[in-house]
């Protein structure tokens, strides 16, 4: 098990990645320290962990929330010693976003998905450093995706904001790695597990007349082998850059599009 030993704290643990994420750290051997906006869902994922025979505990914790987040790690600390992981998988709801064109978007909504990802993936990042520098170890990770560079209509700032959190990757990175920590992001093609690639495809439908199944096709064509990821493909990535076999790895973004952007 590569994660033996560890201890992570996943911020919108409730969520489609988040959840897998968790599950595949707490496969792996780590203590996982799940949270989320609302309580019901991260249990449900614990409590899934902990039948299995993992180590996980709920918490609600807004993401956005310095203090909320602080006192969770204080408390995460107390009871487990350290932090060795951070991943931040927060997914900000957009369906009143996605769909505007540029043309029509309030600066309001334009600005909303890159105000609160860059706030979430700071505070997250910046308050497990603190506990991470004493120890001079430790990974902090995220997820964007591949509209971070490449462009795509009718998503207002939601590309921007992933592009801005894959630059936060670099300079944490640059700050982080001399104290010993790592800082990845994963980049990864949709999931069609996820509700998010339904609400993506509510407003093309209405646009275009396309049906669900047009529209896996459309996604699926964009990559080499003809096909999405799964959930279960994305995290077994998560937890190999989460572990000490990816030593040599930080200041950068995996991409897990499969073909469809290139490097
Ligand atoms: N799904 C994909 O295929 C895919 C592919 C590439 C990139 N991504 C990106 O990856 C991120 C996560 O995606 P996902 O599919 O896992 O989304 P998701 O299923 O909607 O999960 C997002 C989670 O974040 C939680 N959350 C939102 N605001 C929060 C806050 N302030 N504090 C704590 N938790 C908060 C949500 O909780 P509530 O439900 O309680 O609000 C939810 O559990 C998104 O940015 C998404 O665009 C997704």
């Amino acid at each position: 098990m590569i994660l033996e030993n560890k201890v992570a704290v996943i911020y919108g643990a409730g969520g489609g990645i988040g959840g897998a994420v968790a599950r595949a750290f707490a496969r792996e051997g780590a203590k996982v320290f799940l949270t989320g906006r609302h309580l019901a869902a991260v249990e449900a994922v614990a409590n899934d962990i902990v039948s299995a025979g993992g180590f996980a505990e709920a918490a609600e914790v807004d993401a956005l929330d310095e203090n909320t987040i602080d006192k969770h790690l204080q408390a995460v600390v107390g009871k487990a010693g350290r932090v060795n992981v951070s991943f931040n998988a927060v997914g900000i709801p957009d369906s009143k976003l996605l769909g505007v064109p540029m043309v029509e978007l309030e600066l309001e909504q334009f600005l909303l998905p890159l105000v609160s990802y860059t706030t979430s993936y700071f505070l997250t990042a910046r308050l497990a450093a603190r506990r991470m520098v004493p120890n001079k170890s430790g990974v902090i990770m995220t997820v964007s995706a591949l509209h971070s560079r490449t462009g795509i209509p009718f998503v207002g700032g939601y590309g921007p904001a992933q592009a801005a959190k894959e630059a936060l990757t670099r300079h944490l990175s640059a700050e982080l790695a001399p104290h010993g920590i790592r800082v990845v992001g994963l980049r990864p093609q949709a999931m069609l597990e996820t509700r998010t690639i339904k609400n993506a495809f509510e407003p093309r439908a209405k646009a275009t007349g396309m049906t669900w199944e047009q529209w896996q096709q459309l996604l699926a064509s964009r990559t080499h082998g003809r096909r999405l990821m799964t959930l279960e493909e994305m995290a077994n990535v998560a937890a190999f850059v989460a572990s000490d076999k990816a030593s040599g790895m930080t200041g950068t973004t995996v991409n897990l599009t499969m073909g469809s952007l290139d490097d």
